[in-house]
C-alpha cells in the first residue's frame, strides 16, 4: 500500500442558486486502497475538524449499482476508468502530487442542488411516462411458454443493465439522454411483454426527454465512453428505429 498528497480542486456552491467557485483543499497521506468516495470522506472528515462545512456529493450503494454516485473527475464522468462507477474508482489510478479536479454533472436538466449534487429526476419522469409494462400478468408461467430468442434476451439484459446515473448526460457535449432512453426503450422493445404498449411507450419517452431540456444525440458517442453499465450505442439506433416506426403507425 502507498499513499499520496494531492490537491482538490473542488466546486463548492451552497444551493442552486447561488454563485458557485472551486476550491482547493490538501489532503495528505491518501491510501491508495480507497475508492474515490472513501477520499472525499477523509476530506469531509477533515473539513468537519476544522469547523468547514463538509463536500455534498450523492452515493448510496458504494458496489457500482444504483447509479447514485455521479462525478466529473479531471473532466471526465466517473473519472478515467472504463465501465466503472466513481464508487468504485481507486485512487491507485492516480499518482503522489496530482490535482483532481471535481466538479457535479453539468447539463441543463440537471439543475445544481449543491456542491457537488445535482438533481436528476428529469430521468425519472422519463421512466414514469412508457419505462414499463402496465399489464398484470399474473403469475410466473412456464419457461418455455413464451419463448424469447436467445440474442434479443442477450440484448434486453444488456440494455437493462443501465443504472440511470446520467453520465452519459454529463458526458454529452449536448447533454443528450438518448443512451439513457434507448436502453429503456429497447429492455422492452426486444421482450413480447413490451410489445402491447411499444409505439406509446416510445413516443412518450422521447416527448418527455424533449420537455426536460436534453439536447439531441450528435453521434459523437461520448456517452458510450463514459457509460459504467457499457451501454451500447446500437440502444440510440433501436430508439430511432424504434421511434420512426412508431410514429407512422401509431393511431394516437
Ligand atoms: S446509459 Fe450508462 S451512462 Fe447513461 S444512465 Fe445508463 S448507465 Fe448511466
Ligand atoms: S454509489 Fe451506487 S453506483 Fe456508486
Amino acid at each position: 500500500m502507498s499513499e499520496l498528497n494531492l490537491t482538490l480542486k473542488v466546486w463548492r456552491q451552497a444551493t442552486g442558486d447561488a454563485q458557485g467557485e472551486f476550491k482547493l483543499y490538501q489532503l495528505r497521506g491518501v491510501s491508495t486502497e480507497m475508492s474515490f468516495l472513501e477520499m472525499l470522506d477523509v476530506l469531509n472528515e477533515k473539513l468537519i475538524s476544522e469547523n468547514e462545512e463538509p463536500v455534498a456529493f450523492d452515493h448510496d450503494c458504494r458496489e457500482g449499482i444504483c447509479g447514485t454516485c455521479s462525478l466529473m473527475i479531471n473532466g471526465q464522468a466517473h473519472g478515467p476508468d472504463n465501465e466503472t462507477t466513481t464508487c468504485q474508482l481507486h485512487m491507485r489510478k492516480f499518482r503522489d502530487g496530482d490535482t483532481i479536479v471535481v466538479e457535479p454533472w453539468r447539463a441543463r436538466a440537471f439543475p445544481v442542488v449543491r456542491d457537488l449534487v445535482v438533481d436528476r429526476s428529469a430521468l425519472d419522469r422519463v421512466v414514469s411516462v412508457g419505462g414499463y409494462v402496465s399489464v398484470n400478468c399474473g403469475s410466473a408461467q412456464d419457461a418455455n411458454a413464451l419463448p424469447v430468442p436467445k440474442q434479443d434476451a442477450d440484448r434486453a439484459m444488456d440494455a437493462a443493465s443501465c443504472i440511470g446515473c446520467g453520465a452519459c448526460v454529463a458526458a454529452c457535449k449536448n447533454a443528450s439522454a438518448m443512451l439513457f432512453v434507448g436502453a429503456k426503450v429497447s429492455q422492452m422493445a426486444l421482450l413480447p411483454q413490451g410489445k402491447p404498449e411499444r409505439a406509446n411507450r416510445v413516443l412518450n419517452m422521447v416527448a418527455q426527454m424533449d420537455e426536460e431540456g436534453f439536447g439531441a444525440c450528435t453521434n459523437t458517442a461520448e456517452c458510450e465512453a463514459a457509460c459504467p453499465a457499457g451501454i451500447s450505442l446500437e440502444n440510440i439506433a433501436r430508439l430511432n428505429r424504434e421511434y420512426f416506426k412508431a410514429s407512422l403507425t401509431s393511431s394516437r
